[in-house]
């Protein structure tokens, strides 16, 4: 795949974002509300139709790209070969139904399994994190470096608590400076990206929660991996840990060394 056709791929996601941008308060105004598998797993006609939108845009733009995305497109079958979206169309759901803030779209671009696109899109702050393969890590347009490395010590870190262990929890904040949890993968990951967090942690991420996460981190210079330093698999996700590499060492000894946490 040559750069061209990657900045190409590039202009027309950009272009949808754009469109996004002026079509999502309509959207948000007629949204209705159902839930999944429990009362607390919400989606709602908004997820839905992101997705459809997006759905639209690869078939006229990029036809033979496949998509995988967390509403109605979970065949995993050939994932691995040519062109993959990995699309979380809203990223926080319950936060856009309880609080109207903190959600964003999660979109991600695979080449024979490789990240070479990825998208962060923080509507409500009007935030787009963006990352090219070969060219660059943006926000909103302007480069954005990579954070300094920073201890844990001196770093806030954010994990979900319900599934950590009451002791494991409490050593890692102990050994950090301070816990915060914005309740969205893709936000409390792009934290980690500027530098404001220094580490996300979620036990049991879906491949849409971190599809966009594998080239910020590998652009930025940050840790993704597993609670056992190993690469994660795209199509499956899983226990999760994204971290400034000042801190990494240290919250992977603490969260494993005692029980650690149930998935
Ligand atoms: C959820 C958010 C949340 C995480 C959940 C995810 P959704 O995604 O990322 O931070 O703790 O596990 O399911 O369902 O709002 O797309
Ligand atoms: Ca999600
Ligand atoms: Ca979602």
């Amino acid at each position: 795949m040559i750069m061209e056709q990657l900045q190409q791929i590039d202009h027309y996601v950009m272009q949808w974002f754009n469109e996004l941008k002026y079509s999502l308060p309509t959207m948000l105004k007629k949204m209705d509300l159902q839930t999944k598998t429990s009362r607390f797993d919400l989606v709602t006609n908004v997820d839905k139709a992101i997705e459809q939108s997006f759905e639209q845009l690869m078939i006229t733009k990029f036809p033979g790209h496949q998509l995988y995305g967390e509403e109605a497109h979970h065949d995993t079958q050939r994932l691995r070969e040519g062109f993959t979206w990995v699309l979380d169309p809203i990223d926080g759901t319950a936060n856009l139904v309880k609080q109207q803030d903190d959600f964003c779209v999660i979109l991600a671009l695979f080449y024979n399994s490789e990240p070479v696109l990825s998208y962060i899109y923080d509507y409500p702050r009007q935030k787009l994190f963006q990352a090219v393969k070969g060219k660059g890590v943006y926000l909103n347009g302007v480069h954005l470096p990579s954070p300094p490395t920073m201890p844990l010590e001196d770093s806030l870190i954010s994990f979900n608590n319900k599934v950590l262990n009451d002791v494991t929890m409490h050593d890692l904040l102990d050994a950090s400076f301070g816990y915060r949890l914005i309740g969205a993968c893709g936000l409390d990951s792009a934290k980690v990206f500027t530098g404001q967090f220094g580490v996300h942690i979620h036990t049991n991420a879906k491949p849409w929660d971190i599809g966009a996460q594998f080239l910020f981190a590998e652009m930025l210079g940050l840790k993704m991996t597993d609670f056992h330093e190993q690469p994660i698999d795209f199509i499956y996700g899983g226990p999760f840990i994204i971290s400034n590499p000042g801190c990494y060492e240290e919250t992977l000894r603490i969260l494993l060394q005692k029980g650690g946490y149930q998935k």
